[in-house]
Order: structure tokens, then sequence, then C-alpha cells
């Protein structure tokens, strides 16, 4: 009961303020929030799948339960993918006290059972809201209903939060990720929050103690390198690869850098291409939010998302984004230090041609290491490490991928 009171004086408090600038004694509690220690979740990044690449709006709680049931049952959740996650469009109107309801048409049986439903899988449940007034879908946004929908969403079960930055008017972004997490933590549940507000003012900066992760570019498009005409915002792989690459030292246990959720399996890319996709998002401690039908996938996505040894780089618990160490022209070598003192090189051709790629011993960071050994994680062998180095033909648009151990 106090805890329902505390809520209904922060809304208040909030529907006062909302969409203002920090300032006075709320900016003074908004900015103690914000110096506050993380959740303690997503110490790894997080795992899942989220609705929204493969089936934009099209989302409804048939494609859902069929996506949990195909995750419990085709190995993902075994190889460690958790959260079921639906995007934008499950929302219907708020009732009249304000709070919000389901699309009663799409998910007729309502998101509480849902989220149940995922949960008797063994899996965590997730939802999507937005900042502002509106979602980017046209939905109601969370703005002046913050704790309300807190409150909600941990009545529900939910277990993760992603929230958008459509419709946001002149809101000032760093107060308002502040407002949610804190209103996710007053839920008294557990809920990973996921920040979406591409980059734009530089959540990597301030929201460490904010946000589990924080999507670090705009939406990614399901191709290698080849730009999609009609919208200018969406990035293709190699776009969201060299703006998220040079974030890495902002990444770490519990808040993450997110160069968005994978394409592995919708078809605007070579197997070859889906392949590099995975394993520089999983050298770039990226959150693994599969974004396909994992319900009706090929084999060929199967054993791209499904690849232990590439998906347990990703997992490392050190926590470290690799990045790129070496670069010769289309060629690049990339590493990422581990937790056992190992280290995750990769070899990257960007061009249309075959390429031999070498990774020197100074490059790995080799020196004073001692003999490593080294394993191919596509080929799943080991490899030999003559003098120290790394060497590998490289296919177009390719990755060669090796985990190094003492
Ligand atoms: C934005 C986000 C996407 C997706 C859509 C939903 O574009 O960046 O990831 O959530 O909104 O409308």
């Amino acid at each position: 009961m106090q805890r329902f009171a505390r809520f209904v004086a922060l809304l208040v408090l909030l529907a006062l303020g909302a969409g203002q600038a920090v300032a006075g004694v709320e900016g003074d509690t908004i900015q103690a929030e914000v110096n506050k220690a993380p959740n303690g979740l997503a110490l790894t990044p997080p795992m899942g799948w989220n609705s929204w690449n493969k089936f934009a709006c099209d989302v409804n709680e048939g494609t859902v339960r069929a996506t949990a049931d195909a995750m419990a049952a085709s190995g993902m959740k075994a190889a460690g993918y958790q959260y079921v996650v639906i995007d934008d469009c499950w929302h219907g109107p708020r009732d009249a006290n304000g709070f919000i309801t389901a699309d009663a048409q799409k998910f007729p049986s309502g998101i509480k059972a849902l989220s149940d439903y995922v949960h008797s899988r063994g899996l965590k449940f997730g939802i999507y809201s937005d900042a502002g007034r509106l979602t980017c879908g046209g939905r109601p946004g969370s703005q002046g209903h913050e704790y309300q929908d807190a409150l909600t969403y941990a009545r529900w079960g939910v277990d993760y939060l992603k929230y958008d930055w459509c419709n946001t008017g002149d809101r000032n972004a760093r107060e308002a990720y502040a407002v949610m997490a804190s209103a996710l933590r007053q839920s008294g549940r557990p809920i990973v929050f996921s920040m979406c507000e591409w980059g734009t003012a530089k959540p990597w900066l301030w929201a460490k103690n904010t946000g589990n992760l924080w999507r670090t570019t705009g939406d990614i498009f399901d191709s290698f390198s080849t730009k999609d005409p009609k919208r200018d915002w969406a990035h293709t792989v190699t776009d969201i690869v060299d703006l998220n690459e040079p974030l890495w030292s902002y990444a770490g246990p519990g808040h993450w850098n997110d160069p968005d959720m994978l394409e592995v399996g919708n078809g605007g890319m070579t197997p070859t291409e889906y392949r590099s996709h995975f394993s520089l998002w999983a050298m770039m401690a990226a959150p693994l939010i599969a974004g396909n039908d994992i319900a009706h996938m090929d084999e060929n996505t199967r054993s791209i998302l499904l690849n232990s040894e590439v998906i347990a780089i990703d997992q490392d618990r050190l926590g470290a984004q690799g990045h790129r160490v070496a670069t010769e022209g289309t060629s690049e070598v990339w590493t990422k230090p581990l937790a056992n003192g190992g280290i995750a090189v990769l070899l990257f051709n960007r061009s249309q041609q075959p390429a031999t790629i070498t990774a020197t011993a100074q490059q790995i960071g080799l020196n004073g290491k001692g003999q490593m050994h080294a394993r191919d994680l596509w080929a799943h062998r080991q490899v030999d490490m003559r003098a120290g180095a790394l060497t590998a033909t490289v296919e177009p648009h390719g990755v060669a991928m090796f985990r190094l151990d003492s």
C-alpha cells in the first residue's frame, strides 16, 4: 500500500514535470537516481529474440507463443537466448485511469497471460515503450505515465523493457531515461532496461548507471554494405560496425553498447555475410537479440545463431568489447580480451575478392604471453600458429574467427 501511495505521489510529480528540463528538487531527485548503482542485471550482453526486424507491426500473441516454443525446443534457450521481447504495436489505448492496455485484436488473452506463457517455457519476457507521447508506430508512449507503466509491467511479470525515442519533442534524453530507470527500480521487479535513442545524445557518456544497454546507431537494415535508397536513416552492417566499434571502451558488465538487433536469417545477406554479422556482434560484446522467424528458420540460420563457440566470445564474463587493431585496405584484424587470459581474434575481409589476412603476434598482443593454442570458431578445429601469427584466406565479405588460449 505504501509503495502504491509513493507511486501516486510520483505520478503527480511527473505529470507536472514531464517534458520539462531537469531543475530544482525534481532535478536533484533524478540526478540522485542517475548516480545510483545499476540494477545488477545483464552482467553479460542480453540474449534473446525481438519481434521487430521480421514482424514489425504484424506481431500478435500467436507469433510470440510460437517463438517461445521454438526457442525452448530449437536449442536456442540452451545456447543462452533468454528474453522474448515484443517490440512496437502491442498497445491498445489507455484506460480511464491512464493504465495501458493491450491491442485486443492482436493480444486477446492479454499481456499477463502471454508473459506467463513465456515464463512457463523457462524464458523471460520483454516489452517495448517509448519516452514520447507516442511510440514510433503511433501507439501510446510512456511520457507522463512512467511510474504507472513500470508498475503495470511489474504486475505483468515483465523482465526487459526496450524504451524508444520517437515523438519526444524537446525532451532531454538523460532526464527522460533517468525517470524510467527510476520507475523500473521502484516497481520492485528486476527489469533489464534497454535504451533505444539511437546514439543521438551519446548515452555511452552518461547512461552507465541508467540503462543496461543503449543503442549506438539508427536502425539496422538487412544488408552487408548496400544502403537502402528509401531509408537514409537505416544502416547496413558495415555502417553500424564503423559507428559502434570506436565506442569499445564504454561497454562492460551491466552496461553495453547496442549496435541493434540481429538480421541473421531474414534473407537480405548471404550465409557468409550473416556469419560476419554474427561474429562482429560477438566481438563487440553486443546484445545477441535474434530478429528472424525462429519458429521457421533454416539449417544455415540455425548453425549461425547456435554457434556456441562464437556465443562464448560474446558472453565472456570479462565483458570487454573487442575492437579493430589493424587495417590494411579492406582487410581488418580485431581482438577481444577474455576472462581466462585468452584472446579472441577476428580477420575480416570487407572486399569482394578473397583476401589472405595475417594477424601478427604484436597486433594480437601476444608478447610475453608464451605459447598459445588457437581454435577456429567456425571450422571448429585447432589451427597452427606459426611464429605466433595467425593467417587465413578469408572469403569476400567473410571472417575467420579464432580463440587463443594458453
Ligand atoms: C525504432 C527503433 C526500432 C523499432 C521501431 C519500432 O525505429 O529503433 O528498433 O523498435 O522503432 O517502431
